[in-house]
């Protein structure tokens, strides 16, 4: 991570509207490579749909992306995967009937020629990526239904792995999580950074965002209302400019983060 070096992604004065709705305002985000950006904000903030166009899913009103420093445009999830962007949405769309390596490999499962799955090349593939994510599941023939939800969305991340992704986007990766598999996906999100990737990691608990993330975007009512460096905002003005609230003076002895 670094703020002199060219963004993986560079977003400028985005804005959306549904109808009425501004749900984004000129809203900018940089996203490192090497680097994890939260993005946070409250319900409704916009948060997902800047996500979503950062995917591919929505296109935005008005606004300029640059993607390692060149201007572009990500009209569908097919440009999204041709830049290298690779999402996780909340849904995780996995397949419960399926095993790790299918789930890994869902839509676009390798062939030999012949038209035949090439089972052993997508087995040794999942490895790999399970490898690199450090994921303790033990076999890529694990039916996902044996897997916990912490397992499951470690599969997820490990999907993005597979299109060998330059920037993964993570909507809530911990949200239904305990406290243990939230620690072993958190340690995953640490991995993809070591691995050079640029993150985007949307969560609504702050003690994740603290744990992992080099910088914190606050969103609010579809605007940018402020950017943090992780390691030097204290947890109160990173609050403050998520609810609007003036900064609190005295520090909160039971602070989340
Ligand atoms: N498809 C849509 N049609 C109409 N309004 C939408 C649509 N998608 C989002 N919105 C509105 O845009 C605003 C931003 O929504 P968004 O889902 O991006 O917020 P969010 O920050 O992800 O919130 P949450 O934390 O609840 O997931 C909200 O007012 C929402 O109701
Ligand atoms: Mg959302």
């Amino acid at each position: 991570m670094s703020a002199t070096t060219t963004p993986l992604l560079s977003m400028r004065g985005i804005s959306k509207s549904f109808g009425a709705v501004e749900a984004l305002v000129g809203v900018d985000l940089d996203v490192h490579a090497h680097e994890v950006v939260a993005l946070v904000g409250d319900n409704g903030a916009g948060k997902s749909t800047l996500a979503k166009m950062v995917s591919g899913v929505l296109n935005p009103d008005a606004g300029l992306i640059e993607f390692d420093g060149e201007p572009t445009t990500i009209p569908t999830p097919a440009a999204a995967h041709a830049l290298g962007v690779a999402t996780v949405f909340q849904d995780l769309a996995l397949c419960d009937n399926l095993d790790v390596t299918s789930n890994l490999f869902l839509g676009r499962e390798l062939k030999r020629s012949g038209g035949y799955r090439d089972d052993e090349r997508m087995e040794a593939m999942a490895r790999k990526v399970l490898d690199d994510l450090n994921s303790r599941i033990p076999s890529a023939r694990t039916p996902l239904s044996w897997l916990s939800a912490g397992q499951r969305q470690a599969v997820a991340i490990a999907r993005t792995l597979i299109g060998e992704p330059r920037l993964v986007v993570l909507d809530e990766p911990t949200a239904a999580l305990s406290v243990a598999q939230t620690a072993e996906v958190l340690m995953h999100i640490e991995r993809l950074r070591e691995l050079g990737l640029g993150v985007i990691l949307i969560s609504h608990n702050m003690t994740d965002v603290r744990a992992v993330s080099d910088r914190i975007v606050v969103l609010r009512h579809g605007r940018n209302n402020g950017v943090f460096d992780a390691a030097s905002s204290s947890h109160e003005e990173v609050l403050a400019a998520i609810t609007g609230a003036p900064t609190l003076r005295r520090p909160r002895l039971h602070a989340l983060g």
